[in-house]
């Protein structure tokens, strides 16, 4: 009896943990685990997401739009050389003028002295600290990290780069948020050392797209995501192409069969 009314207790608990799954996972939604510390990032429809799909380059521009005049001022992109954006979403020129406008240590020169030159297509994006001593500094002591590889590095890519961009909000009744940090719930632990980057109007798109946070957000997670994988089309592309490849010589090769099996299939043997 005690240990019935005990179990009693706990019932109401048991089926609704086993209701909560059930319908999580009849709804095909992330289950959220008690000791999860994050919120999961919901799933965005990517324009390049699809299996023959393919980025959308004029997202690719705006997001270097924003990464550059935004996210640059505290992350470097050390895998990301201004020749790769070339024929990907600006022309040659047009990357040779952004490249020029900065300044690049170089060295030694024939006195064996460094100095500093204006950037080439060859340099990759320059970065904002000298060293991660100094980025810590800056960042009371959080250190940004490199965003080359940023979306392939956290669980839910680019979904997770958008929610994290424009999940910032007022901490919740009783959540006390520690000096230095900002409260964003798809951050594990909740409280990141990045304050909120965009705001509606934070850029100027050439292309007049309006510039609202969640467009930024959107266009930064698409330039991220380019540049975490920049063979991506070309993959997809080559997939296509083996597929096509493999199911013409498939059909060729039933017909052959066909073909030079039909003399046996169709004979008759007969024995006396
Ligand atoms: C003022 C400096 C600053 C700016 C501007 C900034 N960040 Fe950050 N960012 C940080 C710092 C500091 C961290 C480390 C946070 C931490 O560890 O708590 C960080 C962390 C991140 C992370 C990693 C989060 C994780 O899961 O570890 C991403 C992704 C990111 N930033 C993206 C961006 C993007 C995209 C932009 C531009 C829209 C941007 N940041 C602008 C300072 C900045």
């Amino acid at each position: 009896m005690a240990a019935w009314s005990r179990l009693g207790g706990r019932l109401p608990a048991v089926a609704a943990t086993a209701g909560a799954t059930g319908l999580a996972l009849a709804t095909g939604s992330t289950v959220l685990r008690a000791n999860d510390d994050a919120l999961h990032p919901p799933q965005f429809p990517w324009s390049h997401k699809g299996a023959l799909s393919s980025f959308d380059a004029a997202s690719i521009r705006r997001g270097y739009n924003v990464y550059r005049n935004v996210c640059a001022s505290c992350h470097s992109m050390n895998r990301i050389a201004y020749r790769n954006l070339v024929d990907v979403a600006f022309s040659t020129e047009e990357v040779k003028e952004m490249a020029e406008e900065t300044e690049v240590e170089d060295g030694p020169n024939d006195e064996g002295l460094s100095f500093s030159r204006p950037g080439r297509l060859s340099d990759v994006m320059p970065a904002p600290y000298a060293n991660e001593e100094a980025a810590r500094y800056a960042n009371n002591g959080a250190l940004p990290p490199d965003l080359s590889l940023i979306v392939k590095a956290r669980e839910g890519g680019e979904d997770y780069i958008f929610a994290l961009l424009t999940g910032y909000r007022d901490p919740p009744e009783g959540i006390s948020v520690r000096e230095g940090l900002h409260y964003n719930p798809y951050f594990a632990g909740g409280q990141i050392a990045m304050a909120r980057a965009l705001y509606d109007g934070g850029v100027e798109f050439d292309d007049l797209t309006p510039a609202t946070t969640s467009q930024m957000a959107k266009d930064v997670s698409t330039f991220l995501a380019w540049a975490a994988e920049p063979e991506h089309d070309e993959r997809k592309k080559m997939g296509m192409e083996w597929v096509a490849t493999f199911g013409l010589l498939t059909v060729a090769m039933f017909y052959a069969k066909r073909f030079k099996w039909s003399v046996f299939k169709t004979r008759k043997i007969t024995f006396r």
